[in-house]
């Protein structure tokens, strides 16, 4: 009997540590970075400080104060154009490899064109950029995550066909279109000192949920000016990566990309329908920018211009309401990039059936699908966004098969809270995510190079205002100097991003 105590002591001992993550740790290669982002507009403030022209996002919630959540606005968020010295504290504190911020266009170019540059905004992002290396955390930028110069949005913003033809001009012949100057500035007064540059931060979200939503500009034209939204969009990203390429990439050693957002879509049932339903979802919301960009063919999914195609044509509209790249523009795009930014946080149940609680429509007509979520998945503070990590794991998968695996890195993933410092639910939120995505690191082949928290500090959240809370570090926001304190997660983060392990 103590034998056979003593080998079921030993069995039961091995089957435990063997199990991933309860004794044996999981952990990350030597050289995956950990980071966490942020986004102008959301931290910054100082919205009509030192030069700073008026911003998209400025004119909206001053004149829509109704249709943000508690009737807010990044006037100061964070106050972080002042007290950046304080996030880089807070960032040496996690011991994170790298930062991920963005450049307010209107900061550094008042009116959006770049023949007035505004030598204080410059000055701000070189000097966040100089204690960042002096910590030695290495910048990723965005260069737009949404704040768009109010001048350019008068001009139609991203939907102006017009503004799309000019930047095809000016970027064939190389002069003076103002997103060319606009990188050039970029370029010239910081390309030396940041190795990682992002052209866009989800375009999905910006030209669907501008132009069909509640976010800025807040027209609500779906189906036509979002996809024109995306095409011009997607016609900058690639002249702006040819251009690095070609006149930075060598001297800069740089490395350039676009983070696209995808939610995990899954069959809400094993039927062929659903499983066709969640793919052109898929297709609709992450390949109608990925297809371009990353898979051979350098133009949008068949799936996507076929529908349209034949939607718009019912319609009796006289052409596509989804325009067509030029064949010099399809060879622009087609591998316009060196690694892909993944923006992941949640899954959604796609079915062309009738579901009882049903998401806000997206391309709605076009796409034939409904989206829900199930009601038993762990809520977060945001309705839209579930705790489900194996969805990641697919999410990467989709990605590896679907673009022959290219080099990725997430650039978010996080959670809303309510206000509180015990946020254990937070740390449940990234171990989770982060044992999915080191599963399809590890055991699928996945490859993905980093990882960043979405976000550092609490912030606005755009139409949410700051009722919900991503941040490690709690924010004071009725405080003058907007204290911050750090969560649990903060801890938990700090520990993983020097151990590199679960
Ligand atoms: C994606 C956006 O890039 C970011 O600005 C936003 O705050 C987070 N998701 C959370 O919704």
């Amino acid at each position: 009997a103590l034998w056979q105590s003593v080998i079921l002591l030993i069995t039961f001992w091995t089957s435990v540590r063997s199990y991933p993550g309860v004794y044996s740790k999981l952990c990350f290669p030597k050289d995956f970075m950990f980071g966490v982002a942020t986004a102008a507009y959301q931290i910054e403030g100082a919205w009509n400080v030192s030069g700073k022209g008026e911003g998209m996002w400025d004119r909206y919630t001053h004149t829509h104060p109704e249709r943000v959540f508690d009737h807010s606005n990044g006037d100061i968020a964070d106050d972080s154009y002042h007290r950046y010295m304080d996030d880089v504290r807070l960032l040496k504190e996690l011991g994170v490899k790298f930062y991920r911020f963005s450049i307010s266009w209107p900061r550094v170019l008042p009116t959006g064109f770049a023949n007035e540059i505004n030598p204080d905004g410059v000055k701000y992002y070189k000097n966040l950029i100089d204690e960042l290396h002096y910590n030695g955390i290495e910048p990723l930028v965005t260069m737009y995550h949404w704040d768009l110069p109010q001048p350019l949005q008068d001009l139609g913003g991203w939907t102006n066909p017009i503004m799309a033809d000019y930047f095809q001009e000016y970027a064939k012949e190389r002069t003076t279109h103002f997103t060319r100057l606009r990188l050039t500035v970029l370029l010239d007064a910081f390309g030396s000192r940041v190795r990682f540059w992002l052209t866009f931060n989800e375009p999905l979200t910006f030209c669907h949920d501008g132009y069909g939503g509640d976010d800025a500009p807040g027209h609500r034209a779906s189906g036509l000016e979002d996809y024109l939204c995306g095409h011009t969009v997607l016609r900058a990203h690639a002249a702006v990566y040819r251009m690095f390429q070609q006149d930075y990439q060598r001297w800069l050693n740089g490395f350039m990309g676009i983070t696209l957002d995808l939610a995990w879509i899954e069959p809400a049932s094993p039927s062929q329908e659903d499983e066709e339903a969640a793919e052109r979802t898929r297709q609709f919301f992450f390949g109608w920018f990925a297809h371009p960009i990353f898979s051979t063919q350098g133009d949008y999914p068949p799936i996507m211009r076929k529908r349209i195609d034949d939607i718009s044509s019912r319609q009796n509209f006289t052409r596509s309401r989804l325009p067509h790249f030029t064949p010099q523009e399809v060879t622009a795009l087609r591998g316009s990039f060196d690694f892909m930014g993944l923006n992941h946080y949640t899954t959604y149940l796609a079915t062309t059936r009738e579901v009882p609680v049903r998401l806000p429509p997206l391309f709605d007509d076009d796409m034939g699908v409904k989206l829900s979520q199930k009601p038993d998945w762990p809520k977060s503070k945001s309705n839209w966004l579930k705790v489900v990590p194996w969805g990641f794991r697919k999410t990467l998968n989709w990605i590896k098969d679907r673009y022959g695996n290219p080099p990725v890195l997430v650039t978010e993933n996080g959670i809303s809270l309510d206000r509180g410092l015990d946020d254990a639910r937070r740390v449940h939120y990234i171990d989770g995510y982060l044992r999915a995505l080191h599963a399809a690191l590890t055991l699928d082949g996945c490859r993905v190079y980093g990882y960043a928290y979405w976000s550092l500090v609490d912030n606005f959240e755009w139409m949410r205002g700051y009722s919900e809370r991503f941040g490690l570090y709690e924010v004071d926001f009725s405080s003058r100097s907007r204290t911050r304190t750090p969560r649990r997660s903060a801890a938990y983060f700090a520990q993983l991003a020097r151990s590199r392990c679960l």
